[in-house]
């Protein structure tokens, strides 16, 4: 095995695509950045980096203080919409159905849609050559309720987050064990990884808009029944979507059809 050598480039990845969003409620903007990451503990410090040719460039600038909304499945196409599209040209909320929020720290608005948003103050900012890097300070993070468990554990693996790897982006893949499990043997670290199941439930919710999925008997549709569950679900608020979905793909499915593969930008 020889290595090859490529010229200097910003080959460091996976990254997190995410989506800023700006502005105030009633004038919002929003882009997707992958120049972003933490740099300090304590107090939480982030950056972003953004090109001044950027609409949102000037109003970051002014108002100092931006939210950075992460990103998975269900917004992976919106996030790419908006890293291709100028705010200067068209309303991306209207275009992609984003709903927006207001933060309580900071007057930039979130995304509804996003799992986790941080808001951030900008402390300082530095002019490189091709982007600016605003380093800002994390002073509120909200979290969708729906994925903080009964015990207050964050279930990061159902958030079904999306990643930015070399101008493609990808879904996160394996749980592998958590912080230290090289060296930690107790049984949490010796169970079987968190397995998501996010893929496929998308998955099948595509395939029952689309008509495309095979139910084997002569049953009530499978979308009617599901239409069913969920109201139960929600209802009696006891047992999670994701649960009854994927009993009734195994009483009702008899195969899944291969899903199109994702769009890919390299416009940073
Ligand atoms: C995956 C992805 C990552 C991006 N990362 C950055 C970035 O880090 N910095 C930047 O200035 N632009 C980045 N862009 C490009 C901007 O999001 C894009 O130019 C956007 O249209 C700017 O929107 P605005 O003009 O409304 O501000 C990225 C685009 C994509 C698709």
């Amino acid at each position: 095995m020889s290595k090859i050598s490529w010229k200097p480039g910003t080959m460091l990845f996976p990254l997190p695509p995410v989506m800023v969003t700006c502005g105030t409620m009633e004038k919002p903007n929003v882009l997707t950045i992958a120049w972003t990451g933490i740099v300090n503990s304590e107090p939480p410090l982030t950056y972003i980096s953004v090109r001044p040719s950027r609409f949102s460039h000037a109003i970051i600038a002014e108002n100092k203080e931006f939210c950075i909304n992460l990103v998975n499945l269900p917004l992976a196409k919106a996030c790419d919409y908006c890293g291709v599209k100028s705010g200067a040209k068209t309303d991306k909320f209207k275009d992609m159905n984003l709903e927006l929020e207001a933060c309580s720290q900071i007057k930039a608005p979130q995304l509804k849609a996003s799992p986790v948003t941080l808001e951030c103050k900008v402390l300082d900012s530095d002019k490189l050559d091709t982007h600016e890097m605003f380093l800002a300070e994390i002073v509120n993070v909200n979290i969708d309720d729906k994925y903080v468990e009964e015990d207050n554990r964050l279930a990061v693996e159902k958030m079904g987050l999306v990643a930015f790897a070399h101008g493609r982006y990808y879904t996160l893949g394996r749980d592998l064990g958590g912080f230290g499990f090289s060296v930690d043997k107790t049984k949490e670290n010796k169970t079987k990884p968190r397995k998501s199941k996010f893929m496929e439930i998308l998955k099948i919710e595509e395939q029952l808009k689309e008509g495309t999925l095979k139910i084997k008997d002569k049953k009530p549709s499978l979308k009617k029944a599901l239409a069913e569950k969920k109201a139960t679900a929600a209802k009696h608020n006891k047992r999670s979507r994701k649960h009854f979905l994927q009993i009734d793909r195994r009483r009702h499915t008899k195969k899944r059809t291969p899903q199109t593969s994702s769009s890919q930008s390299n416009n940073k």
